[in-house]
């Protein structure tokens, strides 16, 4: 189905995305401690990915243990739901994936056939937002023309997702439908999700891109060199507010001054309903030590503090609108995200 995420040998096999883009390393997943750690240690990442493989970590839980011990009790549920919940807080769509697996459990509970339910279910749920990415993706191309220069931070393309795309879908779309653009990716330290990744899946899709360092988005507005800015999102609240990776809030308040527009693409399933505004996200802090790390090389003294955020919240009044599978979400959001996402 996409080849940095699939079942085989009764395992799941995904691609180790720190590898990237020197090696290409699969690594097979079966327990639940190897899926916890997968999605902790960011060998897979991206919220709409963190949720797949979470519920795929959900089904082979459940079959781990009933195989074991030849029944299933709800706390085993409960322990399975919350190891895997624990693992990184603020992609929404871990929460999406993982309460659609327990309801599918809880209801299905007794009956022999559970695990191949669970699995069934976790491969609708990938299959489900590849689909969505491209309907998304078909969207947002309509807002490209000829000629744009887009920005794009940290990595929203095939890689964090089931497949396709949401940011860069939009990107790889337009390209197929052989619209001229350039497309500036923000190395997004200190993990360089857009050096490695974004750019990695940029130069596959044959899409004209340079990377550039974070601190120059201030610069190449100011000299008109961006027309739009499109970023992905992990979390979006009722209103619009948006927790995207760390840095977002920074491009989202530089567009505004130069009145570049601001696109979020996301699924319907990075909407949190429950959230009247963004000032409840969790923010998600990292160790220090991957600020001041790069691999396995120290770029300055071990001794000295770090602090590592991963995410920002973007108030929704910074952004132009939503790119959905639902459709494009214009302001005023509240209304129209009630409307089209509502669940
Ligand atoms: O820390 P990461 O790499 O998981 O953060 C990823 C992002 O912030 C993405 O922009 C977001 O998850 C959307 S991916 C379609």
């Amino acid at each position: 189905m996409s080849n940095h995420i699939f079942l085989q040998d009764e395992r799941l096999v995904v691609l180790d995305q720190r590898e990237l883009p020197f090696r290409e390393v699969l690594i097979s997943l079966k327990s639940l401690e190897d899926f916890v750690k997968a999605i902790k240690k960011m060998a897979v990442r991206g919220a709409p990915l963190i949720g797949i493989v979470s519920a795929y970590g959900f089904a082979f839980g459940i079959k781990e243990i009933t195989e074991r011990k030849g029944r299933l009790t709800a706390p085993d549920v409960e322990r399975i739901y919350m190891k895997l919940a624990k693992s990184r807080p603020t992609a929404f769509n871990l929460f999406w994936a993982l309460d659609r697996m327990r309801k599918e459990c809880e209801k299905h509970m007794e009956d022999k056939s559970l695990p191949e339910r669970l699995f069934s279910l976790a491969r609708s749920i990938h299959e489900e937002d590849i689909r969505n990415n491209m309907t998304l993706a078909e969207f947002g191309s309509n807002l490209i023309e000829d000629g744009d220069t887009i920005l794009t931070h940290c990595n929203a393309g095939e890689l964090a997702t089931g497949g396709y795309g949401t940011a860069l879908g939009v990107i790889r779309r337009a390209k197929e439908k052989n619209k001229e653009l350039k497309v500036f990716i923000t190395e997004t330290r200190p993990f360089f999700q857009g050096a490695r990744l974004s750019a990695y899946e940029l130069h596959k899709y044959g899409v004209d891109f340079e990377i550039v360092p974070d601190n120059h988005v201030g610069l190449l507005m100011e000299r008109g060199l961006i027309k739009k800015v499109i970023v992905g999102a992990d979390r979006v609240a009722r209103n619009g507010d948006t927790a995207n990776k760390i840095g977002t809030y920074m491009i989202a308040l530089c567009a505004n001054n130069h009145s570049i527009p601001f696109f979020v693409a996301c699924c319907s399933s990075t909407f949190d309903m429950s959230l009247k505004d963004g000032s409840s996200i969790e923010i998600e802090e990292r160790d220090g030590r991957e600020v001041i790390s790069m691999g396995k090389k120290w770029i300055t003294s071990k001794s000295y503090k770090a602090r590592y955020y991963a995410f920002d919240i973007t108030p929704s009044q910074l952004i132009s609108s939503f790119i959905t599978e639902k459709g494009i979400i214009e302001k005023p959001f509240e209304e129209n995200i009630e409307r089209l996402i509502g669940r």
